[in-house]
């Protein structure tokens, strides 16, 4: 994979523009190399031929099919043809991708990013098992709320983050590309602005209003429940399939008011005339009727007119008025799709769909998106992909994908979610091609509704790591509570106030900087009737900040200015010591090779942090988890893993959260003495990887 590497980028394309405080444009940035962590291809046992299955090793897992299929050029040779999953900041993954072959070749990007709703986004966890598997004092376990992404910005830095964002997805789209932005309300004036400078606003195609909700009663003023969806296109050509909604009854009681007598079918009744007088004989009396004398002539010749009637296919009206054509309802494909969607609703708890992330969308919603525009075959980037729901509709749909999200949850949710479907899409290619009595592969079914997969595999890789971006949600959170700041959600900069001071915490990334410090200073300086003093929390500091704060302070004492700056260290404070404390996860199990298998068996599994939380959670001093697997979330094995992929050969994740993992398996074993790998992942995300050379 080639080094760090400068992508240069185009200027935004046209006015009018948007100013805010501190915009800078982009004109280039460095892409980082990224690091392959895990590959899955559908099971052992699928019936694919290894071509198929194996992620990794740059083969065309499976046959290219229909117009707009990925052609232009070879597939970039970093990357295995598969589903590509990326987990890091997706301005980092967008500079990679552009660096490694993919600048101009997305027919599709859909994004769903934060909508800077001042929230932090969290899913409810609970322990595994049917209720009664794992309870205290009568009360069934659940480990609270655990935050997936926050989506609070300090001043004007969610549109700058936008706007990069948006400049370097137009690099990536083919020339005849389409961009989707989902937003809301709050933002989607100014991020129309955006749009429009960085696409132009020729290219601005719709602005779509998806109604997500029916009618709440929450709010003092008119209930907000639509979302917007603005579509672009990079240029003036763009590929583009008509979409249809069905019609509602309303609309079929009023156009489609006959049913024909012995078949039941309905239909409307349509004008056989046209405007204008004619010579031939569709300017002739038919049957009695003469068109011309309203100044008409009929839309067919007679002799049509009498092979019509012979088919049934004309209305005679009861009145004895004008004969009429009969447009059968069940002939339509329905009504074109306007710009207003009311026809999908949101993600309820009933459905199917539900990952369990916030603001998870429907895949009905992507479905009507990737369907319009783009053809099986076609490259799909969602860089906020969440629970994964746009790879998963590609998926579904033959076309190809990438996903990103910085959110490591995510990752482990879409993850779980595309092996699902490729798991289902390899066992239904089985059987068709069982029923055929013909060995035939996922990608040369046939007379299937859907496109076949475009692929049957997926690798995940890492820009950067970014384990640590998921603590520091979570971080912020347990520091907040460690040093008993009570948190300001309403402060778009700082987190809280800590007795009479402002709180700020530095995302323990790094340590303070003097950076951090202006940044503070500027914030001060737009507030200049604030009077209270701050106190900044960190891991640690640089030295350059200690003479940046004494400084500071000194200046305050001796000119009598409010705002001193305290900061708080957490890794050497004596106060604060045990806040950086963690107790990993961890397992026992037996890895062993009886003959030409493998058996692996979790024999305990304990992980502190769930024991921690619920202890948090249920008010108790020392919960009691009878079985291990309450805290398992999911079970992988790589029988020949090489230290660095991790190959999912065989997946337990039970769909259901009432099910637990089987905990004990078997596996054919490579016929040479090989690394196996258990990767344990708990209900808090925390991953744990067992080793054994068998
Ligand atoms: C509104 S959610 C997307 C939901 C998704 N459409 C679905 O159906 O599940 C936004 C996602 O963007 C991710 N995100 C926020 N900032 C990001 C960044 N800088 N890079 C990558 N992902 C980011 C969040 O972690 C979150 O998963």
């Amino acid at each position: 994979m080639p080094q760090d590497t400068t992508v240069e980028i185009k200027p935004a394309k046209g006015r009018p523009m948007l100013t805010w405080v501190g915009k800078r444009p982009l004109r280039h940035v460095t892409a980082f190399p990224a690091q392959h962590v895990e590959s899955y291809a559908p099971s052992a046992a699928s019936p694919l031929p290894p071509s198929a299955r194996a992620a990794g090793d740059g083969a065309s897992p499976l046959p290219r099919s229909g117009r707009g299929a990925w052609g232009e050029g070879p597939w970039p040779a970093a990357y295995p043809q598969g589903g590509l999953l990326f987990h890091g900041d997706n301005k980092e993954v967008l500079a990679h991708l552009l660096a490694n072959g993919y600048r101009g070749k997305v027919k599709l990007v859909y994004i769903d990013p934060p909508f800077d709703s001042g929230a932090d986004y969290v899913r409810t966890v609970n322990l595994r098992g049917a209720k009664g598997t794992a309870r205290v004092a009568g009360e069934g376990y659940t480990l609270g709320e655990q935050i997936q992404y926050t989506d609070i910005w300090a001043n004007d830095n969610y549109l700058q983050f936008m706007y990069e964002r948006l400049l370097l997805l137009r690099e990536l789209l083919t020339e005849d590309g389409s961009f989707y932005l989902h937003c809301d309300w709050k933002r989607s004036y100014l991020l129309r602005c955006l749009l429009d400078e960085v696409f132009g606003p020729a290219n601005c195609r719709n602005e779509i209003v998806w109604q997500r909700n029916y009618a709440r009663s929450d709010s003092h003023t008119y209930n907000h429940i639509h979302d917007t969806l603005y579509f672009y296109t990079k240029g003036e050509a763009f590929d583009w399939n008509k979409q249809y909604t069905g019609y509602g009854p309303e609309y079929i009681d009023r156009f489609y008011r006959f049913v024909e007598d012995g078949t039941g079918r309905r239909y409307a009744s349509d004008n056989l005339t046209a405007a204008g007088l004619r010579n031939g004989s569709s300017g002739r009396p038919w049957r009695g009727f003469d068109p011309s004398r309203d100044g008409n002539h009929w839309k067919y010749t007679t002799e049509k007119l009498d092979d019509l009637d012979a088919e049934g296919r004309i209305h005679w009206p009861e009145s004895g008025g004008m004969p009429r054509y009969k447009r059968y309802l069940d002939e339509m494909e329905g009504r074109p799709l306007q710009s207003i969607w009311t026809d999908i609703s949101f993600l309820s708890s009933w459905s199917g769909e539900r990952e369990d992330y916030p603001t998870q969308k429907p895949e009905a919603l992507l479905e009507r998106i990737i369907r319009a525009s783009t053809n099986p075959g076609d490259l799909v980037l969602d860089c906020f992909i969440g629970s994964g729901t746009t790879a998963a509709v590609a998926q579904k749909l033959g076309r190809r994908w990438i996903g990103c999200d910085i959110n490591k949850g995510a990752i482990q949710t879409t993850s779980k979610r595309l092996q699902a479907i490729m798991q289902a899409q390899a066992a239904a290619a089985h059987d068709q091609a069982q029923q055929m009595a013909m060995p035939l592969s996922a990608g040369q079914a046939e007379g299937e509704s859907e496109p076949p997969p475009a692929q049957l595999s997926f690798a995940v890789y890492r820009v950067n790591d970014y384990d640590l971006q998921l603590q520091h949600n979570e971080a912020v959170n347990l520091a907040c509570e460690h040093v008993g700041i009570t948190r300001t959600h309403s402060d778009p900069f700082f987190d809280g106030t800590l007795g009479r001071s402002l709180a700020k915490i530095v995302p323990f990334t790094h340590p303070l900087s003097v950076l951090d410090l202006e940044e503070v200073q500027r914030e001060l300086a737009a507030r200049p009737e604030e009077e209270r003093d701050v106190t900044v929390v960190c891991l640690g500091k640089e030295l350059a900040a200690d003479a940046w704060l004494a400084e500071w302070n000194q200046l305050r004492t001796r000119t009598k200015l409010p705002n001193q700056i305290a900061v708080i260290e957490l890794r050497s404070d004596p106060r604060y010591g045990r806040f950086l404390e963690h107790h990993p996860a961890w397992a026992k199990v037996t890895i062993e090779r009886r003959g030409a298998t493998i058996r692996v068996t979790i024999d305990e599994f304990i992980s502190p942090s769930i024991i921690e939380r619920l202890k948090e959670q249920a008010g108790v001093l020392a919960p009691q988890i009878d079985d291990w697997r309450a805290m398992v979330d999911s079970v992988m094995i790589d029988p020949a893993y090489d230290g660095q992929v991790f190959n999912v050969t065989l997946a337990d994740v039970p769909e259901k959260k009432s099910d637990l993992v089987a905990g004990a398996y078997e596996l054919a074993a490579p016929p040479t003495e090989t690394t196996v790998a258990v990767k344990i992942t708990d209900m808090l995300g925390e991953e744990v990887i067992v080793t054994e050379r068998v």
